[in-house]
């Protein structure tokens, strides 16, 4: 693989947004799903304000994704993830996914991270990062986000379900709840370590008492 290196995009990048949305757009006509349609400007926008993140080889696109904040931070979203044609099966969606994540949650650490796909690799990378498959109830409410599927091709059907599911699938990660796991599994380690050395200094206390006789 050539190298790449994934970056948080700036206004240098800004010249790359009109090629990103080609590539989304071609992209989902030869998979013959809907998705969400970006406009440059959007993209730019996005680059401006360091919610950005591109992947680059040799000055060349090769990658992009981008978060945004929905009901007032309670959420941020990870959207529009792209790898460019000659760039992919090697690993490079994970790698960019895996860094906006990471980002993400230093620069949003309370919000819950979610996004809505239909697509089977970004499952695998989600779930692989520790989001859950949820119903769209468990996603933010926040009408703006939601408007946003309206140039996808299946919003009749969003819509006739009452906003309650459509095809793609929702997946959530919850900060809170990792955490909670975290200290328990810790709690849990702790526990056994202060158990073991109790044990040991028994074992030796016995021992001297023994040897005392
Ligand atoms: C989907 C996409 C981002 C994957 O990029 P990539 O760099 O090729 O993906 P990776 O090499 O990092 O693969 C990640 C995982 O997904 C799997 N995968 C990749 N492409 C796949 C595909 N088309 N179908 C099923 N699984 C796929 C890989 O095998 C890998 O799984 P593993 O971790 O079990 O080995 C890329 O094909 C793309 O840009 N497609 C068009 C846009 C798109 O569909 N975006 C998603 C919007 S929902």
């Amino acid at each position: 693989m050539k190298t790449v290196k994934i970056i948080i995009a700036n206004k240098n990048h800004l010249h790359f947004s009109t090629e990103i949305c080609d590539v989304i757009s071609d992209s989902a006509k030869v998979r013959g799903t809907g998705i969400a349609k970006r406009t440059p400007e959007y993209i730019e926008s996005k680059m401006q304000n360091g919610n950005a993140i591109i992947a680059l080889s040799d000055g060349k696109f090769a990658g992009f994704c981008y978060i945004e904040v929905w009901g007032h931070g309670k959420y941020v979203a990870h959207s529009g993830l792209i790898v460019h044609p000659d760039f992919r099966n090697q690993g490079l969606a994970k790698k960019i996914k895996e860094f906006t994540f990471n980002y993400s949650l230093k620069k949003y650490p309370k919000s819950k991270v979610f996004g809505i796909t239909t697509g089977l690799a970004v499952m695998k990378i989600n779930s692989d990062l520790g989001y859950k498959p949820v119903t769209f109830s468990e996603l933010t409410d926040d009408p703006k986000f939601w408007s946003g599927c309206k140039t996808c091709t299946n919003f009749d059907i969003l819509t006739s379900k009452d906003h309650k599911m459509c095809l793609c699938t929702g997946m959530l990660y919850d900060p809170a709840k990792t955490a909670i796991k975290k200290e328990k599994w810790f709690n849990k380690k702790v526990l056994k370590r202060l158990k073991k050395i109790k044990q040991t200094m028994l074992a030796n206390n016995k021992q001297l008492l023994l040897w005392k006789k």
